[in-house]
């Protein structure tokens, strides 16, 4: 067994952003990160448009952002959580500078401000269009600085550990003394015993096979968060990026950043005709639900597979500057920007709901935190404006950070069981759980997709239950392997999204089901 005062799960912005803080400040207290891939394995790393925050006073303001961000969440945002993380901003984006990341700036040394869809000024600063791999960087850099920090890469957590592991009954209000992780490279569980417990698992992409997330979205932290019974909500606002370029046979997914189409760009369909404008009149830059549901309709009314983004008009000497990455990428598939349209379609992108949090970052769970797409603070209601996710998960890093603080850690917690895998055998059955894993992410598409009906998600109930079974047993029986912990957490995922989805009877924001009509404001 292993025991430590802070055990954060996950190495992206919000999980280093948490560990650097704590450990900066108690150098005499542990902290130790599991990640389950190489350590800068995660969504954070692939952010491309940077962060949303209001540094230009001449122009932008504290409100503006806000009601942005109150428009796009349809209604359903906590009017208070947006306006303590909008305020909280240039705050805790100085500390990233202060950390060492860098951010595109100007002639004259002012912020290059980008701007993307549902915003009403430039407000995202951005390090060309790598800022997850900067921000990433920088964070890493920092914490292998601290000794009191020891981040364990391929150490996948499987389970949070509570009373039920325990064997206490009859408890109403359950605590969190860590988690079982799987050490990749041996096939040991270990058992982890912490003060505290911070999910920073990041987002649940993988659930729908095309996605622009990478391999490790696969919702483990919700999953095992709804397994211990924290309170999750608002998975059925999943957000879907309407321009992910178009790779027939891709799962995982390049993104064209949406700054792409704030910086001029138009949505076209394959005769050529603009077609944003008839739907709404921000044209391209209306917030991405609208976006990715006007880009669905094309496709149903054309039977197309694709639409095209157009950047050829733009100043292409520009283009290559701000988004050297995008403009790689498109080259090395034979498209020149500056000639071509680069065709693409909408994949899954971000999950708005997750493990419900309080200001402090606290679960339902004593002791248990979460921040980061993981978690679900009330900040993006029905639809998440685009750059506000890196936002808050620095602040409800720093949060978390605070409430800790506060808290004395004295004395470590009851002695907790060690792994227990009686019984069960190493399996052989890796076809069947690349099976199970592809019928589940085609379920997710064609049946829980970006428009939805009843029909369908009770169709989707039934074929889950199948699958659900099949892997439940197989996980009974076998000795853990991340494969099938993944699956076992995505069709928990799945669950989650489809329950909630058909529970949800009015449409909102990224919620968009036939068989709802859309509730007045
Ligand atoms: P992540 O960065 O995903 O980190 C999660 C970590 O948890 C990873 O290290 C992962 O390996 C680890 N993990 C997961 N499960 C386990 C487990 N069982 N055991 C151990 N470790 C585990 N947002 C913006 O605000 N601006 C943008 O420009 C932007 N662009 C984006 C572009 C792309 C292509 C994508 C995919 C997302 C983008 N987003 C953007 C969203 C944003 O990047 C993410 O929401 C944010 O980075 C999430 O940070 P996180 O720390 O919560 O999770
Ligand atoms: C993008 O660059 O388009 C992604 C921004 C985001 O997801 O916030």
């Amino acid at each position: 067994m292993l025991t430590t005062h802070y055990l954060v799960i996950g190495s992206g912005v919000a999980g280093l952003t948490f560990a650097i803080k704590i450990a900066e400040k108690f150098p005499d207290r542990t902290v130790t990160m599991v990640t389950k891939g190489d350590e800068d394995e995660s969504n954070t790393k692939y952010a491309q448009g940077g962060v949303a925050v209001v540094l230009d006073a001449q122009e932008d303001s504290f409100q503006k952002h806000i009601q942005d961000t109150l428009t796009v969440g349809d209604g359903l945002c906590d009017r208070s959580v947006v306006e303590m993380v909008i305020k909280e901003g240039p705050k805790r984006f100085d500390e990233l500078i202060h950390w060492g990341a860098h951010f595109d700036v100007d002639a004259e040394g002012n912020y290059d401000l980008g701007k993307e869809g549902g915003h009403s000024e430039n407000r995202v600063v951005h390090h060309r269009d790598i800022t997850g791999h900067e921000v990433e960087r920088a964070l890493l850099m920092r914490v292998h600085q601290l000794e009191n920090v020891a981040l364990l890469p391929h150490h996948f957590a499987i389970d949070l550990i509570t009373e039920h592991h325990l064997k206490l009954p009859n408890i109403r209000q359950l605590t969190c003394y860590g988690a079982y992780v799987l050490r990749e490279k041996t096939g040991e569980v270990l058992a982890i015993r912490a003060q505290n417990t911070i999910l920073a698992s990041g987002g649940i992409g993988r659930v729908y096979g095309h996605t622009t997330n990478p391999d490790v979205a696969t919702g483990d932290g919700i999953a095992m968060a709804y397994r211990a019974t924290a309170h999750i909500k608002d998975m059925e606002f999943i957000q879907f990026h309407p321009t992910a370029l178009y790779e027939p046979e891709a799962g995982t997914s390049f993104l064209i950043s949406e700054a792409v189409r704030g910086f001029g760009a138009y949505l076209r369909d394959k005769k050529g005709h603009r077609f944003m404008p008839d739907y709404d009149g921000r044209a391209e830059l209306a917030s991405r639900d609208i976006v990715s549901q006007c880009i669905d309709k094309e496709l149903k009314k054309t039977g197309d597979n694709h639409v095209f983004l157009d950047c050829t008009h733009l100043e292409s000497k520009a283009f290559m500057a701000h988004f050297p990455n995008i403009y790689e990428k498109c080259q090395a598939m034979h498209i020149d920007v500056a000639r071509d349209w680069i065709p693409v379609v909408p994949a899954s992108h971000y999950v708005c709901g997750g493990v419900v949090i309080d200001k402090s970052g606290r679960t339902t769970i004593n002791n248990l935190f979460a921040c980061g797409e993981c978690s679900r603070t009330g900040l993006h209601g029905a639809n998440r404006l685009a750059s506000n996710s890196l936002l808050e998960a620095l602040v409800y890093a720093h949060n978390i950070f605070r409430h800790l603080s506060e808290e004395s850690t004295e004395g470590m917690p009851v002695e907790i069981p060690e792994w227990n895998d009686e019984g069960t055998r190493i399996t052989k059955e890796h076809v069947l759980l690349g099976h199970n894993l592809k019928e589940l992410q085609a379920l997710m598409r064609n049946y829980v997709g970006i428009v939805r009906s009843n029909d369908r998600l009770t169709k989707a109930v039934a074929k889950l239950n199948v699958i659900h079974s099949e892997v439940e047993a197989l996980y009974r029986t076998s000795k853990v392997n991340t494969t099938l912990c993944e699956l076992r957490n995505m069709v928990n995922v799945a669950h989650l999204i489809i329950g909630q989805s058909l529970a949800r009877h009015e449409n909102r924001g990224g919620y968009n089901n036939i068989d709802n009509i859309r509730k007045p404001k």
